[in-house]
């Protein structure tokens, strides 16, 4: 499973993609506001950064909008991928972007339906929001499990990103469940790698290796 970061904060990014963990990025207008900067800035400057795929998100909601907006976004570096809505203009934007060889992200997927439509237009990636079906009481992972299956029966090549993880059990199961990409927020990271039994262990090593030293030493 590849991994993503959820965030457009430059010094997280640095600091995670230091580590060589970082597939690509996903940003939203949301995410993009926390920095206090201008769009086309930071996107810039994630995309010198990172290597891989960095989704950038259009505002307009109408089909000549987007596709307008998605033209010049594309043009800010090679490995821009142009985050579209899910919504029937989108779909048709997707179309049409896809068709002159501009990748796409299909945001804010809530259904199987949903993201079986992305996928048929030419999505590259589409973004089932796991946390936010959780949160109205229904199953998440449900959906991303389902959508695997969907994809693999109609040999379908849209890869599916895992979005609003909001745990660890969200980022475990959503590798069991078969998604192509985990999108993680940065705060989450340190959450992902650490264990308070390896802490534990490593304070238990290093206690023996201190008596151990002291015993020699006498
Ligand atoms: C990713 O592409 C989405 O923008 C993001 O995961 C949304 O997460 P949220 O539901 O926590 O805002």
């Amino acid at each position: 499973m590849k991994f993503f970061l959820d965030t457009a904060n430059v010094e997280e990014i640095k600091r995670i993609n230091d580590l060589g963990l970082v597939d690509g990025i996903t940003t939203n207008p949301t995410l993009i506001s926390k920095e206090g900067k201008d769009f086309e800035t930071v996107i810039k400057e994630i995309c010198s950064i990172v290597d891989g795929p960095v989704s950038a998100e259009v505002i307009a909601l109408d089909y000549e909008g987007m596709v307008e907006e998605a033209r010049q976004v594309a043009k800010w570096a090679d490995n821009i991928v142009v985050k579209i809505p899910m919504t029937e203009a989108g779909l048709k934007a997707v179309n049409t972007l896809s068709q002159e060889g501009i990748k796409t992200n299909v945001t804010l997927i809530f259904s199987v339906a949903q993201g079986l439509l992305a996928a048929k237009a030419g999505a590259t990636y589409i973004s089932p929001f796991i946390g936010r079906i959780d949160d109205m009481g229904e199953d998440g992972m449900e959906l991303i499990a389902d959508l695997r299956m969907v994809l693999d029966n109609y040999a379908l090549d849209a890869e599916i990103i895992a979005a609003s993880i909001r745990h660890i059990g969200h980022f475990e199961a959503t590798a069991l469940a078969g998604a192509d990409i985990a999108t993680v927020p940065g705060s989450l990271f340190p959450k992902l790698w650490s264990h308070p039994l390896t802490d534990k262990g490593i304070d238990g090593f290093l206690k023996d290796w201190e008596a151990f030293q002291n015993k020699q030493n006498k």
